[in-house]
């Protein structure tokens, strides 16, 4: 397939790497151009490459930081001029830091605050905005299994994917009415470069509930086949649905012992356990 200026446009945040990047590979063999917003040049280039010698399409490459509100206003201008063409919007683009709150830096917290909220909701009011006015279009909002229960040691991650994902499935309703699917992807443990950046990868976490680590490919090809579905929570993965489903009959005091087990350091849960 070659680009053109008619293929409809897929916005995804994120869409350099990992789960954003295989993302940005279904959006291709679905008859999307991508638009890959993220904040290093080199590796959104790198990025574009792979999509153009796999699928002959010519990416869209916006670099910005969501975690700078004066650039995700000029970002908003930019998608603006472009809006008519845009029928599917991806907010993938997620961080976090491992370890406990207080000895956290707080700057390392607003960041994720910024990028996996604010700016999380302020492109979501905007393109349901748009997708509204056209009576059509896709959001995808990615959390994470993580969004269905506390998680001491990683707990502003965990609950700010708890709220995308009671925001989504809100915004899910409200959209229904316009003829716009709305949607949030919950994976579990990825095979990405996610917990090496918020420093957990020598967590239980890391290597997955039950040693069971999904690949980006095979959650994107889950996540593409439930949203023509019209499933509003995918959950990708039978154990991890399960985990999913489970927290709701385990006591709750469990779950945080649980939870903060596969959170901890090797170090510190070493301590923890004299
Ligand atoms: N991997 C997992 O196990 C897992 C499980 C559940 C949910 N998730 C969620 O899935 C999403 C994608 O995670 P991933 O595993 O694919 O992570 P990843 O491989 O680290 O990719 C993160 C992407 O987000 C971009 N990004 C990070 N900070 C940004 C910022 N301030 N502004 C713009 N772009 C930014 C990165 O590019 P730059 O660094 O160049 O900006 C990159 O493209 C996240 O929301 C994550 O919370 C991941």
């Amino acid at each position: 397939m070659s680009s053109s200026v008619v293929m409809p446009i897929a916005v995804i945040t994120g869409g350099s790497a990992g789960i954003g990047f295989e993302l940005a590979c279904r959006a291709c063999e679905n008859g999307y151009r991508p638009l890959l917003i993220a904040r290093h040049p080199d590796a959104l280039s790198a990025a574009a490459d792979q999509l153009r010698t796999r699928y002959r399409i010519d990416p869209l490459l916006w670099s910005a930081d969501l975690a700078d509100a004066q650039e995700r206003q000029q970002l908003i201008e930019r998608l603006q001029t472009i809006a008519t063409d845009i029928e599917m919007a991806v907010l993938c683009a997620g961080i976090g830091f491992g370890g406990a709150l207080h000895e956290n830096t707080w700057e390392a917290e607003h960041q994720v605050l910024q990028v996996n909220l604010v700016g999380l909701v302020q492109l979501s009011q905007i393109f349901c905005q748009w997708f509204a006015q056209a009576q059509r279009g896709t959001l995808l909002n990615v959390a994470s299994l993580a969004g269905f229960q506390p998680g001491p040691y990683f707990a502003n991650y965990y609950a700010s994917k708890a709220y995308v994902l009671h925001f989504t499935e809100a915004l899910a309703l409200e959209m229904r009415p316009y003829g716009v699917q709305v949607s949030v992807l919950c994976p579990g443990t990825t095979g990405t470069g996610f917990h090496q950046k918020a420093g957990i990868d020598k967590t239980e976490l890391a290597r997955g509930l039950f040693g069971i680590v999904m690949t980006p490919e095979a959650v994107s090809r889950i996540a593409l086949r439930e949203l023509s579905r019209k499933r509003v929570v995918i959950v990708p993965g039978l154990l991890n649905q399960l985990a999913a489903w489970s927290v709701r009959w385990v006591p709750r005091s469990w779950v945080r012992a649980i939870t903060g087990w596969m959170n901890a350091q090797p170090a510190l849960a070493a301590v923890k356990n004299g």
